[in-house]
Parts: C-alpha cells; sequence; structure tokens
C-alpha cells in the first residue's frame, strides 16, 4: 500500500464534516456538555484530546463534571487486566446518569474495544452504552455520533484492516504549554505478551511535512515542550515511501527556532540506532533523556517475548548513550513474571539494572492478554511475581537515591507545571531530563522556564527554591 492509499479520500473527509454540521443542527443551538475520561498511555491522552476538538468542533463544552454531561465518551486501554476492570468499572458508574437523563449518550473507545469480546461485553451486558469506535477509527467519531442522535441503533464497530491516516483533525489541547504529537500509529512487532499490536493495528507514519507544520505551530503559539508519540518511534518512516527516518525527522524538528524542548516516546531497542543518539546529543532542543525499555535481563525471556534484541545489543545502545551523553536520564520498562521466568533469569534482570543504573524504572507484573502468545504459555504463580516485584523495587529505589544524591545544590532549568497534585502549596517542575522538581513559587509561573537550586534530593523528586 502506498502512503496515499493511508490517506482519507476526499470523500470520507466531507462526509466527517457534513456529519459534524448534522450534530449541530440537530442539537439545534443549545448548550451540549461533553466529559472525556481517558484511561492509559499518552496516546490515549493525545486522541482524547482529538475527541474533545471533534465535540467543541460539533458545538459541545467541555466539562470535569460527568453528571452535567450530554455525551460521554470513556477512552479505554486493554495493556493489562487491571487497565480493562478499571474502565468497565467505570462505564458502570455511569449508567445511573442515563438514568436521569435518558437522552444522555455514553460512548466507549479506545484500545480495550478493538477486541471482540470486549465489544460483545458493552453490547450485551452495558445497554446503556450507545456506540464504541477503536483507535484507528477516530475520525469516524462525528459520524456515528450522527446516527444514534438521529435514532440509530447501538453500535459496536472493529477495527478496519487497513486503517487510515487522518490529518487536520481538530485538537483541543489540554495545556498550553505542553502537547502531544503523534507522530505514527500502531505497531509491527508483536512482542509476545503485548495486545498494542492487535487493538492499534499496522504501523501507520504522518508525513514529515505534516508533523513539522504541527510542531513549527506549536513552538510559534507559545508551546514550550513537545513531545513525538508512536508505539515504536524508531521505526518512524519505514512504511513509507518518503525520504525521512526518524533521526531525519529529529534533525528537521530541532532546527525550528525558539525556546522549547523536544521528546519523544517510545524507542524499541532492536531500531534504536547510534545515529539517532549523535543526533540527540548534536542537537539545541532535543532532551537528554531516553526511555529504552529493556523489559527483561535475561536473554532466554527477551527470545520468548520477541523482542529481537539480546542484552548485549541493549548494552551496546545504552553505553554509546553514556558515552555521548554522559548527563542522559535514562529510564526503563520492566515486566516481571513473564510466563517462564526462573529465578536466574530474573537476578539477571536486576543486575541489568545495577549494570545500567535507571534513573527510573517502570515495572509491571506480567498480565496475560487474550489473544497473546504469551496468554498460554505456562505461568508464573501470582506470589512469585509479588515476591520479585518487592524486591525490583527495593534495588531501584537504592540506585535511584545514589543517583539523585548528586543533584543536592546543582541548579537546574525546569519547565513549571503547574500546582503539584501530590504535594499541595506547592510547585511542580520538570527538569530537561523530565524529572520532578518541587519548589515554592506563584502559580503565574506555570507554563514558564525558571532556575531552581536543588536543597534536597529524594529517590524520586527533588525539591528546590526559586533562584
Ligand atoms: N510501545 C511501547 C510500550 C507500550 S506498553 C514499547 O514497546 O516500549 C507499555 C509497557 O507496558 C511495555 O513496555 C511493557 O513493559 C508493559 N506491558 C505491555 N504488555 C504487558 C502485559 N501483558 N503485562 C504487563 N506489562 C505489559
Ligand atoms: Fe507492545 Fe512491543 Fe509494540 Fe511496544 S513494541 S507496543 S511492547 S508489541
Ligand atoms: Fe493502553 Fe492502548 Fe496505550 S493498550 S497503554 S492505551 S496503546
Amino acid at each position: 500500500m502506498s502512503f496515499r492509499d493511508k490517506q482519507l479520500t476526499e470523500k470520507e473527509k466531507a462526509g466527517i464534516l457534513r456529519a459534524a454540521e448534522a450534530v449541530k443542527q440537530i442539537n439545534g443551538g443549545k448548550r451540549q456538555r461533553v466529559f472525556v475520561r481517558t484511561f492509559g498511555c499518552q496516546q490515549n491522552e493525545a486522541d482524547s484530546e482529538k475527541i474533545l476538538g471533534m465535540a467543541v468542533n460539533m458545538g459541545y463544552v467541555p466539562t470535569e463534571d460527568a453528571d452535567i454531561a450530554d455525551l460521554i465518551v470513556i477512552n479505554t486501554c486493554a495493556v493489562r487486566e487491571h487497565a480493562e476492570k478499571k474502565a468497565l468499572s467505570v462505564i458502570g458508574q455511569y449508567k445511573h446518569c442515563k438514568r436521569r437523563k435518558p437522552e444522555l449518550v455514553i460512548a466507549v473507545c479506545g484500545c480495550m474495544v478493538s477486541q471482540l469480546h470486549r465489544t460483545d461485553e458493552l453490547k450485551n451486558k452495558y445497554p446503556y452504552v450507545d456506540f464504541t469506535f477503536g483507535t484507528s477509527d477516530i475520525h469516524l467519531f462525528p459520524q456515528l455520533l450522527e446516527e444514534r442522535l438521529k435514532g440509530g441503533k447501538r453500535s459496536f464497530t472493529l477495527p478496519p484492516d487497513e486503517p487510515a491516516v487522518a490529518e487536520n483533525i481538530p485538537i483541543h489541547r489540554l495545556s498550553s504549554y505542553r502537547a502531544w504529537v503523534s507522530i505514527m500509529y500502531g505497531c509491527n512487532n508483536f512482542c509476545s505478551y503485548c495486545i498494542v499490536p492487535y487493538v492499534r493495528g499496522r504501523e501507520r507514519s504522518r508525513c514529515p511535512e505534516e508533523v513539522i507544520k504541527e510542531v513549527r505551530g506549536l513552538v510559534e503559539a507559545g508551546y514550550k515542550e513537545i513531545t513525538l508519540l508512536g508505539q515504536n518511534v524508531n521505526s518512524y518512516g519505514r512504511d513509507c515511501s518518503f525520504d525521512c527516518n526518524f533521526s531525519e525527522l529529529l534533525r528537521r524538528l530541532d532546527k525550528i527556532d525558539g525556546e522549547w524542548i523536544l521528546r519523544f516516546m517510545t524507542s524499541h531497542p532492536k531500531d534504536a540506532s547510534f545515529e539517532l543518539i549523535d543526533v540527540i546529543a548534536g542537537s539545541k532542543h532535543i532532551a537528554h533523556q531516553f526511555h529504552l525499555p529493556a523489559q527483561s535481563g535475561s536473554d532466554p525471556v527477551l527470545k520468548k517475548m520477541n523482542r529481537v534484541y539480546t542484552r548485549e545489543k541493549y548494552m551496546e545502545i545504552m553505553n554509546y548513550i553514556k558515552a555521548k551523553m554522559p548527563d542522559c536520564v535514562i529510564t526503563t520498562d520492566i515486566i516481571v513474571g513473564f510466563p517462564g521466568e526462573t529465578d536466574e533469569d530474573f537476578e539477571k534482570t536486576l543486575d541489568l539494572l545495577s549494570s545500567v543504573r535507571y534513573d527510573m524504572v517502570f515495572s509491571f507484573i506480567y498480565s496475560p492478554r487474550k489473544g497473546t502468545p504469551a496468554a498460554s504459555m505456562e505461568q508464573v504463580p501470582e506470589e512469585v511475581k509479588g515476591v520479585r516485584m518487592k524486591k525490583l523495587l527495593d534495588l531501584q529505589t537504592e540506585i535511584a537515591s545514589e543517583l539523585s544524591a548528586p543533584y543536592g545544590g546543582r541548579r537546574l532549568r525546569v519547565l513549571c507545571c503547574g500546582r503539584s497534585q501530590t504535594d499541595e502549596g506547592m510547585l511542580e517542575g520538570r527538569t530537561e531530563g523530565n524529572k520532578t522538581v518541587l519548589f515554592e513559587g506563584d502559580a503565574s509561573l506555570e507554563g514558564r522556564f525558571v532556575d531552581v537550586e536543588v536543597t534536597q534530593a529524594g529517590a524520586f523528586v527533588l525539591r528546590g527554591k526559586l533562584i
């Protein structure tokens, strides 16, 4: 399939515009409110901003109160069982809203609803859900809403075989200084534990001109931190004929003038190149921060996970990052208790943590996902997973405290992100490496770069004072 074939056709685009107008007409100028609840990763957060953008375009006003909403959209995640259970329980809570207000429309989207067994469940056990749509069908939202408002049947669409890349969907950004920019959708990797390729489809890259236009527009509008999103940004452009790989895209974006920071996530170690690291090291705007999910430190486990790299290859990249950018903040994802993981395998993961010395580790207990190869492999008992998880967290806390200690007394430039959610009264800032710094100050600093001197360097949070 060529790149052109992946774009929405003119007819499809016209259909969306027509549906948006039709929804406005049906609502007849009456003030309508939309509430969007988001689960899952940054990709879902970015998708929710598009859903809000389309809703605003159709005349809806965003609200944070589900009780007064006329339209509720629940954007779900399926990466672990807990995420699905949480979404289902929240959907259940909106039943009473519909009882009080029968004209309320409830839509469910995101990764969970791209699985047949889940759409069946919603269809049969959640009669107050009006329609669902998958991550590849976000642009169909106005049409699905129009159909339902016109009295059409409840609808439960499964993802298309060859999803398109929809440009120019309006985006209602929730921040005026930090923005997400999706550069590609889907994943081709099929790690044996992961549901994402099944629910988000194959990789589709946006064309570089569109990405550059969007980022330039954001910088010009005063955005200070822009994060490029994709399940595996390192394979950007491989599915298309345009002559621009991820390193080249970064090179072009780095030329955009202004006071801003560029981040990206996530990288797959199998595709992380020395070229990419060189580009970051020599850039003006790209943060010296690398999130490189290792998942395990044991080769037999990596093989069963279908990760396609060895520990040696992983360490080669890590060592190159450290050599080129000694100040680089390095983080990873680890799965604990993958099927067949022995004590020896797990020790190798602990050993990887000690060798790399990550600033932060996002660790997850393995959760079997229906339809993935690992779900039918021999499982590790839950108690064993729990014991291993605790060991890993203890080790990582020790490493993180040691790495944090030298930050004491340092002066750091941070982007002020407003009031802290965890420590009331304090402002929260993010360093270039994306570390959290808490400090006292006026809320009007939100969205600005400020200088802070670190007075207390904890394992997970730095505290400081404004200079
Ligand atoms: N595309 C990204 C990750 C997406 S999912 C990447 O490849 O890095 C985010 C993280 O969730 C993964 O890195 C993995 O550590 C974890 N994860 C995915 N599936 C999981 C499962 N079935 N059980 C537990 N953790 C899982
Ligand atoms: Fe899942 Fe692997 Fe794709 Fe990441 S790269 S989304 S872990 S299949
Ligand atoms: Fe969840 Fe889908 Fe993201 S499964 S982690 S919301 S890609």
